[in-house]
Order: C-alpha cells, then sequence, then structure tokens
C-alpha cells in the first residue's frame, strides 16, 4: 500500500486518540450512524476507523458479522481490531480500499476526508463498495465555526504566529455545501447534508493540553514541533482564550454531516 501522507500523524496509541480526539468521535458516531440511515440487516464499511469509534458504533447496531473497516494506520487498524473483535478490519486507505464491487449497504467515513489526498478516488471507491441503491456519508469537523477545541487551538497558535496552519485554511470539506458537491461530483443522488453536534467534558485544562502534546493530526503536530518556550506561550494563550477554567469545563464541536445513494 502507499504511504498516505494524512496518515503519518495517527501513527498513534488507541488511548492516546481517545484523550484527544476519541472522547469526541465516540459521540459523534451515535449521531453520524443514525444520520445515515444505519438499520437493522445492513452491512457497513467505517473507512479510515481509526481505533474505532464508528466501528463499536455500527457493532451495535449490526453485529460484528456485518461490519468491516479499514485505516491506514498500523496502530489504528490493530486497536480497532482488539476492540471489535470478531470484525473485519484491514489496513488500507479510502483511495484503494481492500474490498469488492457493491459489498456493502453503506460506505461511511468519519473525520477522515480532511487527510485523505485524492478526495474524488476516495468517492469512487466509497461507490465501488457500496451496492447499488447503497449509501456512501462522511462527516469532517467543521474547524472554521464551532469545533471548539481546535478552533480556540489555531486562534491561540495564530495570535503567536501568522503563518500556523489553521486547519480551517489548510483542510477541506468542513464548509457548508463542500461534502455535497463532492458526492454529487461523484455522481450520487439524494443528497442530503445535516449539521451534528456533540460535546465532551474535561476534568481540568491539563487533560485537555495533553491531547496537543501527544502530537495526534495537524495540531499535535504543529503543537510537538514548537521550541519549548513558543509551546508554554501557546499553552497559556489557549487557556486564556478557553477562559482559565480552573476546574472541569465542557465543549462542544460541530461537524458537517453528508450523504448520497448510488
Ligand atoms: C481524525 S481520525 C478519525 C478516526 C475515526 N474515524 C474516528 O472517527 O475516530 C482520521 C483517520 O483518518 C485516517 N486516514 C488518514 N488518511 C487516510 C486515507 N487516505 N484513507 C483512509 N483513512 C485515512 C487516519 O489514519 C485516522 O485514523
Amino acid at each position: 500500500m502507499e504511504p498516505v501522507a494524512g496518515a503519518r500523524t495517527f501513527a498513534t496509541s488507541g488511548e492516546a486518540y481517545d484523550a484527544f480526539m476519541g472522547r469526541y468521535s465516540r459521540p459523534l458516531a451515535a449521531e453520524f450512524a443514525t444520520f445515515a440511515g444505519v438499520a437493522d440487516g445492513d452491512r457497513a464499511l467505517d473507512v479510515g476507523c481509526g481505533p474505532g469509534a464508528l466501528t463499536t458504533e455500527l457493532v451495535g447496531r449490526l453485529g460484528v458479522a456485518d461490519v468491516a473497516a479499514c485505516d491506514p494506520s498500523p496502530p489504528f487498524v490493530a486497536a480497532c481490531a482488539e476492540r471489535n473483535p470478531g470484525v473485519d478490519v484491514r489496513p488500507g486507505s479510502a483511495e484503494q480500499l481492500p474490498f469488492g464491487d457493491a459489498a456493502f449497504d453503506l460506505a461511511l467515513a468519519q473525520l477522515v476526508l480532511h487527510f485523505v489526498s485524492d478526495p474524488p478516488r476516495a468517492a469512487a471507491e466509497m461507490t465501488r463498495v457500496a451496492r447499488p441503491g447503497g449509501t456512501i456519508a462522511a462527516c469532517v469537523w467543521d474547524f472554521g465555526k464551532e469545533m471548539r477545541l481546535l478552533r480556540t487551538f489555531w486562534d491561540a497558535a495564530l495570535s503567536l504566529d501568522p503563518d500556523a496552519p489553521d486547519e480551517d485554511r489548510v483542510l477541506r470539506f468542513g464548509r457548508p455545501g463542500e461534502l455535497s458537491q463532492w458526492l454529487a461530483d461523484a455522481g450520487l443522488g439524494h443528497i442530503v447534508e445535516a449539521e451534528l453536534t456533540v460535546h465532551t467534558t474535561y476534568g481540568g485544562f491539563d487533560e485537555l493540553w495533553g491531547g496537543f502534546e501527544a502530537g495526534i493530526g495537524p495540531a499535535g503536530s504543529y503543537c510537538l514541533a514548537l521550541p519549548t518556550d513558543h509551546r508554554g506561550a501557546l499553552r497559556d494563550a489557549l487557556l486564556e482564550r478557553l477562559g482559565s477554567p480552573t476546574g472541569p469545563f465542557t465543549l462542544d464541536a460541530v461537524a458537517r454531516a453528508a450523504k448520497g445513494v448510488r
């Protein structure tokens, strides 16, 4: 399999991912599966499964025999398989799905499209593995609006470094209409787009900051690459922008989701 550029920042353990992003992607998985229309008797594929937030949600709804998953990150494939015994979890990218034609009722990608190097090819592949009449659906964080964790992080980073690679500027698909266009360009019909909102509660600011220092995803990679004094200044700027919480606090996150029919 060819190396996938976006996958390199996800070479981390399932536990580290959970503390940073899995705490959002688990509740998002329930919202996304409902939005996609997962129903009894369906067979579903989780594309870019990570350690398995959506896979686990699908197993709860459909059973292990009717769920499959893939991801280019070896530790995530291992974590997803361990957490979902009996599920067919394979190494593989969205651009070259390791599954046969028309094998699924639904092909789903949660928080993945930002990192896919060839989105049209990913759409063609998700369409190929879905049966005629099957559903292709994806969701991504709305970085510009209310993914509060990442929006506040990048606002703090930009206040210290105007060239910081704000995910809202460098990643695609977070804006209204972009996911729908991606599906339309792949020739899908009956396209529907929605906003999905979830939230998570932190025990304190250090719990949140530890997620960035684990180096996961674009924000974590940026954080870890900073010189120590700059990283400390970023920590202080982020703390202030979050209102300097001294105890538990809750943050919202909004995802954009779209689905279409093959
Ligand atoms: C933010 S994580 C989302 C993981 C999981 N879907 C979730 O909701 O928690 C992004 C995932 O996309 C995967 N990824 C990166 N590039 C990919 C590609 N080209 N095809 C499929 N997955 C990819 C990463 O390995 C990582 O697991």
